[in-house]
């Protein structure tokens, strides 16, 4: 026999696309009925708006664009966008805050998993995995050789850390292991990976110059975009590698083609891209590039935990609290 569900309040919610069930039930327990998209895609522009509109509150992606013309649509009820995801550059907080409608994140829970990703990228990159697997699986392989698939050390090399957050320290720390040097740049000081590890903090164009392995991990922001274009590509190491599991626009994609193309660097691991979900056409042709499908948070308990944090804040700003992981907090005493 189905149990009776018990919902404290009824608020008029939408959920742009399916997220693991955890989030779903904490939804559904305090909001009462909601409605979703029923296909497992992103929405298209008009199809937001009119999932949206006269919404209490919303939980959206990262690849839902929310500017003025979606909190138009969505209406002066509305309370609050709950994004799933820690970034929120898909999100024009401003214009939320400005209209007093509050705007979260689900920051911490997912810092290992993408952590752990970048590094995945960095071995697949060093020691040639990805390209090696292509060359088993058609059948090339004829034997041992002593000049087959030579890579790159990593144990004991310098790892440059662009943007030493929660996600950059994580894949700094758990560089440890691998005894590395790190160097890191960032407009704040980090204390604890300093003390940790020894890291050192430096301009950009030493961390570039140094650096086997330089690994970004900033917002993306105006002034971070492109902040690895062709100039800053010509200051790597032609040995280096670049891994980016933060933000595709971060990265100029079309000077990193060129650069892997010429061999101004040596190699590129790429979880997100300028223009998701396209790649810079001919990136695709280069053995020298690793590329997955913005993956940075995919394990299961990652999204799940994720899936519960975004609906918390979510029903936490329905109820008129503060949410555990607002981002404009101003948008309350709007
Ligand atoms: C985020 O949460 O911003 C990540 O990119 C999702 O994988």
């Amino acid at each position: 026999m189905e149990m009776e569900r018990k919902v404290s309040m009824s608020f008029n919610v939408y959920v742009t696309r399916r997220i693991p069930d955890a989030g779903l039930e904490i939804v559904e327990k305090h909001c009462g009925k909601y409605d979703m998209n029923p296909e497992d895609r992103v929405l298209v522009r008009d199809e937001l708006l009119e999932g949206v509109r006269g919404r209490d509150g919303v939980l959206c992606l990262l690849t839902d664009t929310i500017d003025a013309d979606v909190f138009e649509a969505a209406g002066p009820q509305c309370k609050v966008f709950a994004n799933y995801a820690v970034g929120s550059n898909n999100i024009d907080v401003e214009e939320a805050t400005r209209r007093g409608i509050v705007v979260t994140n689900t920051p911490g829970v997912l810092t290992d998993a993408t952590a752990d990703l970048a590094w995945a990228l960095l071995f697949s990159m060093a020691r040639r995995i990805v390209e090696s697997d292509k060359f088993m699986r058609t059948g090339k392989w004829t034997g041992w050789g002593p000049m087959q698939f030579l890579g790159a050390d990593i144990t004991g090399r310098t790892l440059g850390i662009v943007g030493a957050g929660r996600i950059g320290s994580a894949m700094a720390k758990k560089s440890r292991g691998f005894e590395m040097k790190v160097l890191y740049y960032d407009t704040v000081p980090n204390a604890e990976l300093e003390k940790a590890l020894g890291a050192r903090r430096v301009e950009l164009d030493e961390l570039l110059a140094e650096s086997d392995f330089v690994s970004v991990h900033v917002p993306l922001l105006p002034e971070t975009t492109h902040l690895i274009d062709a100039a800053a590509l010509k200051k790597m190491k032609k040995t280096a590698i670049l891994i980016n599991s933060s933000r595709g626009p971060v990265v100029e994609e079309k000077a990193l083609r060129e650069a892997l193309k010429n061999g101004t660097i040596a190699g590129a691991g790429l979880d997100v891209y300028e223009k998701e979900p396209i790649a810079e056409p001919g990136l695709e042709k280069l053995d020298n590039v690793v590329m997955i499908p913005h993956l940075g948070s995919a394990t299961k308990a990652t999204r799940s935990k994720m899936a519960e944090l975004a609906a918390n804040n979510l029903v936490a700003a329905l109820k008129g609290e503060t949410p555990p992981n607002c981002i404009n907090p101003e948008a309350l005493k709007a």
